[in-house]
């Protein structure tokens, strides 16, 4: 089976390249408004971004700086597939600008541009990263009224488009070998995410001119649980806020297509050195999945419960007849011409460590 991967490196206002209804998904974290490192990024696409920071006036640069995002949600609404999801990663922000401290709600401006392009909302999940930090209430203080909650948790948001959900022909093989496991719904579908850590945000040195950056890099786990949840292999992924590319390193794995946007094209050489690891990266993945998996039908069926289902492709039992066609690939070699990849997936054979019966 073969995947294709291509990063534009311009602006995602306008993804002309794209034809209008042929994207499956799309995941992304964009640059957050109010957060001081994208102040300079706003600033450049909005020149008013500027004279509205430089007035002290909070409230005109958080709306300016969401008419920026506004044009590329725009975009999303138009290239994704009806029944198409979209999920955002984004954090709120709190900043004092002048006198007054106060919180700026991303998520709630990026839900109302969603709805206003025609979205429907459906369920979103609290990403709250562990943390033991003894520092977090710093500066806080013992005595009320005025002491600020920290904020310790992002948001990953989740729209389909339109309100009809997406046909698929009844005996899509695709469909079948794409499920996930019983206990891994359990998990992943539950509202909160407390297990996934954050990236540590390393700075990176930017090729072109010399600079350093720091990369706002999400971790490799939330987009792949997010593609393994509302995606089919063979499905094209788009991230028009690619940075360095985890979203399309999650998609490799996946053994789906994927679509980035960046106008930075400083990480690129960051990508290519994950790439060249991901092969190795993508048979440990595999490997942690189907062990977490065979060691919980252990533990299930030490339990006295019946397991009535045998995987087909796999020397293991499942819970449900859904996961019964489950199937991985691994990545077996790829081709790189001007940014764009070609990736050969092969079908992943597993030998459980745990003898299964
Ligand atoms: C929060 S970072 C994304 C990080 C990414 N999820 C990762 O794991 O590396 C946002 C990225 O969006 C890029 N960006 C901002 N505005 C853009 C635009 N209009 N078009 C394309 N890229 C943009 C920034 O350069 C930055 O790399």
């Amino acid at each position: 089976m073969k995947t294709n991967h291509t990063i534009l490196f311009k602006d995602s206002s306008d993804m002309s390249e794209l034809q209008s209804n042929s994207i499956d998904l799309m995941i992304t974290s964009p640059p957050y408004p109010m957060i001081e490192m994208w102040d300079s990024l706003f600033a450049s696409l909005n020149d008013d971004v500027k004279q509205a920071l430089d007035e002290e006036d909070g409230r005109s640069a958080f709306n300016l700086m969401h008419e920026v995002l506004d044009k590329v949600w725009g975009e999303v609404a138009r290239v994704l597939k009806f029944g198409g999801i979209a999920c955002i990663n984004i954090g709120d922000a709190t900043r004092k600008i002048g006198k007054n401290f106060q919180l700026y709600p991303n998520h709630v401006k990026v839900s109302n541009s969603f709805q206003n392009n025609g979205f429907i909302v459906l369920p979103s999940i609290l990403w709250r990263k562990p943390t033991n930090s003894p520092n977090k209430f710093l500066g806080s203080g013992m005595l009320p009224p005025n002491a600020y909650v920290t904020l310790e948790h992002e948001h990953i948001l989740i729209f389909r488009k339109g309100d009809i959900k997406r046909k698929l022909p009844t005996k899509s093989e695709n469909r079948y070998n794409s499920a996930f496991f019983w206990e891994e719904r359990n998990k992943w579908f539950t509202d909160v995410w407390e297990d996934i850590k954050g990236v540590s945000q390393k700075i990176y040195k930017n090729n072109q001119n010399k600079t350093r950056q720091r990369s706002a890099a999400f971790p490799l786990e939330l987009p792949y649980r997010l593609i393994n949840m509302f995606s089919l292999i063979e499905d094209t992924i788009l991230d028009p806020f690619w940075g360095t590319g985890t979203t399309s390193l999650a998609a490799m794995i996946s053994t789906r297509n994927s679509i980035g946007y960046e106008i930075n094209s400083g990480f690129m050489n960051l990508f290519r050195t994950k790439l060249g690891k991901l092969k190795q990266l993508n048979i440990d993945i595999n490997n942690n999945r189907l062990d977490q998996h065979v060691d919980f039908i252990t533990s299930y069926k030490k339990r006295l419960k019946e397991v009535k289902y045998t995987a087909a492709h796999y020397k293991f039992h499942v819970i449900t007849k859904q996961e019964i066609d489950f199937l991985l690939y691994v990545i077996n070699n790829y081709t790189e011409k001007k940014n764009k990849f070609i990736l050969d997936h092969q079908k992943f054979e597993y030998e459980s460590k745990v003898k299964t019966d």
